[in-house]
């Protein structure tokens, strides 16, 4: 009778709670990783191959593969075309400018080499450069907001690059990223994610001969420059369209609103 009641008991309160404790685990499946999600990252990946702004299959792959809205605070308006505020008086930047940078960039993105990302943010492009060079490949992020490191972390532990997190081939560090970050140097690709009033010597000296650097150079009015260093060590710069970022600048100037 005792072991019939608790059978009954179990039918009418452990099996609720099991469903009700299903329930929860696909919720939150479904806010990190839910189909539609997924697929309205995809509409806008494709949606950016219809504009050209992506041109290589890799590219689109790379950014179908990490959803968006893992890296934007709620998830809200994650694939909407412009930048967004992240606090600190920073701003993830347009999906646009992540494709364009990641074209610009996509030949020193090849499996086994090294990418640095500067002021990276929420992580989001540090997570794709990861994909790219993926097999052996190294990509770095350096950001001078201790804050923005840490949630950047959780943000790249969600996605699909978190096995890179994992094994060491992706890391962020909290930096003053004007000095670059030497341990993993000479880079083949490096992305700056302020603009600088000039373009930092060591930067300069981190890439690798034949590497590339893509960086907003200016104050007010910015140009997107493109940096080729050459196989004598001798570089080129190029400017590829007007932008407007945030500035590179110290971490106190940043959080005083610069
Ligand atoms: C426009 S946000 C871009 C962030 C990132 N690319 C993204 O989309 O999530 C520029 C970032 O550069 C960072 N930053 C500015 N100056 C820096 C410096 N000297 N060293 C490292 N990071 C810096 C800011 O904190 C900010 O997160």
């Amino acid at each position: 009778m005792k072991q019939y009641n608790s059978l009954l008991y179990f039918l009418n309160h452990g099996l609720w709670l099991l469903l009700l404790l299903c329930h929860i685990q696909i919720l939150h499946n479904k806010r990190f990783c839910s189909g539609s999600s997924m697929s309205r990252n995809k509409a806008m990946v494709e949606s950016l191959q219809r504009y050209g702004v992506i041109r290589s299959n890799k590219v689109a792959e790379v950014m179908e593969s990490i959803d968006r809205a893992l890296f934007v605070p709620n998830g809200a308006g994650a694939y909407i075309d412009s930048p967004m505020s992240i606090g600190y008086n920073a701003t993830i930047s347009a999906p646009h400018m992540h494709a364009m940078c990641l074209q610009l960039l996509e030949k020193n993105l090849q499996p086994g080499m090294h990418a640095l990302d500067i002021g990276s943010g929420t992580g989001y492009l540090t997570a794709c450069f990861g994909m790219m060079v993926r097999p052996e490949g190294r990509a770095v992020g350096v950001e001078h907001i201790p804050e923005l490191v840490s949630s950047s972390i959780e943000n790249i532990q969600k996605s699909a690059a978190a096995q890179l997190l994992k094994d060491g081939s992706l890391s962020v560090h909290a930096a003053d990223g004007r000095k670059g970050w030497p341990e993993f140097a000479p880079y083949d690709a490096i992305h700056v994610g302020a603009a600088a009033p000039e373009i930092p010597q060591a930067l300069i000296d981190q890439l690798k001969p034949g590497g590339r650097m893509v960086i907003p150079v200016g104050n007010m009015f910015q140009d997107l420059k493109v940096v080729d260093k050459k196989s004598d060590g001798s570089i080129s710069v190029h400017t590829e369209t007007s932008v407007r970022y945030v500035p590179l600048t110290s971490r106190e100037a940043q959080l005083r609103g610069y």
